[in-house]
């Protein structure tokens, strides 16, 4: 007997998981993790987040009422209010004037712009690379972003909080049920998983650009405090 296809989510976890590796063992990410960036260093990946996700959740309205993409949009997931109380309390309230996006960021909130309004399934691998990302990995790096810097909630680390997401697992489970529920062509599946490919390179560049806040050498942590 011929054993089924594996569903639509389980084949994009698959072909994806080696950019994943790839994004996820970054060096900037690793330091972020081992607690080795100083403020500022965290403060420089808030300020890209900002402008990525103003880009997506733009976007995200604007594909709210889409019939592939609606579906994914949800305001429980929604990340520039936490961002924005974040800049205020690292960087004070004008924290717009002093800060801006490097050209990794801003090259890749193009292409968030760009696919949103021409192509429904290159949006949601945007949507899905992100958010899910942020409900995986994401909450580890908040738990070592809390202890690093003694941040909560309230003074720089809100956006590593869903509120109302009590069980991400659950949540992304049902998230990648709704993928398998939509049922793609072939073109569009390959279109989505070719998308969130280019996604993760967006992150990976991202966080190239971000690697100049890691230390030349090991550093103790109470010398970057
Ligand atoms: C410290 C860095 C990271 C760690 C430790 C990490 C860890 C993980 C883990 C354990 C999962 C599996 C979760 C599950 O099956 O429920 C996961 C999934 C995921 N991660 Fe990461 N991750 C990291 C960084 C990233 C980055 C930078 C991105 C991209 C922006 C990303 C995007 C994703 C996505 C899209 C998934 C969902 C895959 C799927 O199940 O379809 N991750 N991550």
């Amino acid at each position: 007997m011929d054993t089924p296809p594996l569903p639509f989510s389980a084949r994009l976890r698959a072909a994806t998981q080696g950019a994943h590796t790839a994004a996820e063992g970054q060096q900037y990410v690793t330091a972020l993790v081992a607690g080795e960036l100083d403020l500022a260093g965290y403060l420089d990946l808030v300020v890209q987040h900002h402008a990525l996700y103003q880009a997506l959740e733009s976007a995200a309205e604007v594909m709210r009422a889409d019939p592939v993409a609606g579906g994914f949009v949800d305001d429980a997931l929604t990340r520039l209010p936490a961002l924005e109380a974040d800049l205020t309390a690292l960087a004070g309230p004008d924290w717009a004037l002093r800060t801006a996006p490097n050209p990794a960021t801003v090259a890749y909130a193009e292409r968030i712009r760009a696919v949103a309004g021409t192509s429904p399934v290159r949006f949601v691998a945007h949507h899905y690379t992100r958010y899910l990302g942020d409900l995986s990995g994401g909450l580890h790096i908040g738990r070592a972003v809390a202890r690093r810097y003694g941040l909560t909630g309230q003074s720089g680390a809100a956006f590593y909080t869903f509120a109302r997401i009590d069980r991400p697992k659950a949540y992304k489970e049902a998230y990648r049920a709704r993928l398998d529920a939509l049922a793609l062509s072939p073109a569009d599946e390959a279109a989505l998983l070719d998308e969130v490919l280019v996604a993760y390179r967006h992150n990976t560049a991202v966080f190239a650009a971000l690697a100049r806040h890691v230390p030349a050498g090991p550093v103790l942590p109470e010398a970057v405090a």
